[in-house]
């Protein structure tokens, strides 16, 4: 029996998103539907919002979420009903060449879920990245979702689904930050933050965060930054250099998305360092580099692409950790809000005053 249940939509581009009666069907083959606890505010909805992704209005909006299977369609294994779950949105095919040569990561067959939840007239929802979790109930792949301890909150779980997950991977799986390493995280949004997370995990002694707003730097020590630079009135490459011992960073990751902070982070990073980009630029964005400083400085140029997760691997380690007292997930957690309160939750973000806030059902 299809059920009726509450969701946030965008259904014109720029619109304020509303909150609406949506039909989720029973499950198909090879799918779940998951009765959502909680689900992150993400920049990825706003720019579904406004028409920045595509154009295949409307949208069901919410993606970084946990919850619990409430019931599954034929033939599935990975999940039952009444597990514990974080989805994701790269449910993995195992088929296509990159899964074949053992990088899924790069999969490009990603089997998420189809697009068979509905308004009430029957027009076809676009659920975000294949999820749709503002909502109380939503449809996906059971290959999407990843069961984990529930002990663990679910505001805590579902930030694991993306952002989160995006920066801690960018600095232990891109960056690959070891133990005694220098790490450098320029743009400490809820990303960055998640990258100082990681590199502290990892081990690294020095952890120095860059950013424009020293509100945001504070924050950064708060989760594991050990040095703070504001490159508002600073050189962040010569501060960079000068905290370890005029060498450069091993690790630097970038967590901004523009050109001046993709150049710093180049040039911040120690001889043979790696540089990891995790910000998203706009098409238009173009930086040159002198080759001679490509091929004398040796090391890696690395992007990040949802922190190189494998999610049936990552999310049940880290939600060990968290529940181990090691990894504080829930200092990303500025506040928990209703299904009613995304679009304000929106306004809050674009200013800057949150690393996340988090739906609550
Ligand atoms: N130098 C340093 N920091 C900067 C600069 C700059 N020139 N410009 C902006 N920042 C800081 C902001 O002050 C903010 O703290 O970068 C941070 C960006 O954080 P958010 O806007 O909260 O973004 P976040 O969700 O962390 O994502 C960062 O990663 O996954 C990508 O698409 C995402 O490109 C985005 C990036
Ligand atoms: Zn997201
Ligand atoms: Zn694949």
């Amino acid at each position: 029996m299809a059920q009726h249940v509450r969701g946030v939509i965008a259904r014109a581009k720029g619109e304020p998103v509303e909150i609406t009666t949506i039909v989720v069907p029973d499950p198909g083959p090879g799918e779940a539907v998951v009765d959502i606890q909680a689900c992150g505010v993400c920049h990825t909805d706003l720019h579904y919002r406004e028409g920045g992704i595509n154009d295949d209005f409307p949208f069901l909006l919410g993606h970084e979420a946990a919850g619990v299977v409430e019931s599954v369609g034929e033939g599935v294994t990975e999940v039952a009903p009444g597990d514990y779950v974080i989805l994701n949105w790269r449910a993995v095919c195992g088929q296509c060449r990159a899964c074949k040569r053992g990088r899924p990561q790069y999969c490009f067959d990603t089997h998420n879920a189809k697009q068979r939840m509905t308004l009430l007239d029957g027009t076809e929802l676009t659920p975000a990245l294949g999820i749709g979790a503002f909502a109380d109930k939503t449809l996906v792949a059971a290959g999407q979702c990843t069961k984990v301890d529930p002990a663990a909150s679910p505001a805590a779980a579902g930030l694991l689904g993306c952002g989160v997950m995006a920066g801690i991977g960018a600095a232990i799986n891109t960056g690959e930050v070891g133990r005694g390493d220098s790490v450098a995280v320029i743009g400490c949004g809820g990303v960055g933050d998640a990258a100082v997370a990681g590199a502290r995990l990892a081990g690294a002694r020095r952890i120095i965060a860059v950013d424009i707003d020293d509100r945001k730097l504070e924050k950064a020590r708060s989760v594991g930054a050990t040095h703070t630079v504001n490159s508002r009135g600073t050189d962040p490459v010569e501060a960079i250099r000068e905290l370890t011992d005029g060498f450069g960073a091993d690790v630097v990751i970038e967590a901004v998305g523009r050109p001046e902070t993709y150049r710093q982070a180049f040039y911040a990073r120690d001889l043979a360092g790696t540089v990891v980009l995790v910000g998203v630029p706009t098409p238009e964005m173009n930086i040159e580099l002198p080759l001679l400083d490509v091929f004398g400085r040796g090391g890696a140029l690395k992007s990040s692409w949802y922190g190189d997760c494998l999610p049936s691997r990552d999310f049940p380690m880290l939600i060990d950790l968290y529940l181990q007292g090691r990894l504080d997930l829930d200092a990303f957690v500025t506040e928990t809000v209703g299904l009613d309160d995304v679009e304000e939750a929106f306004a809050r973000m674009h200013q800057g005053d949150v690393l996340r806030s988090v739906v609550v059902l």
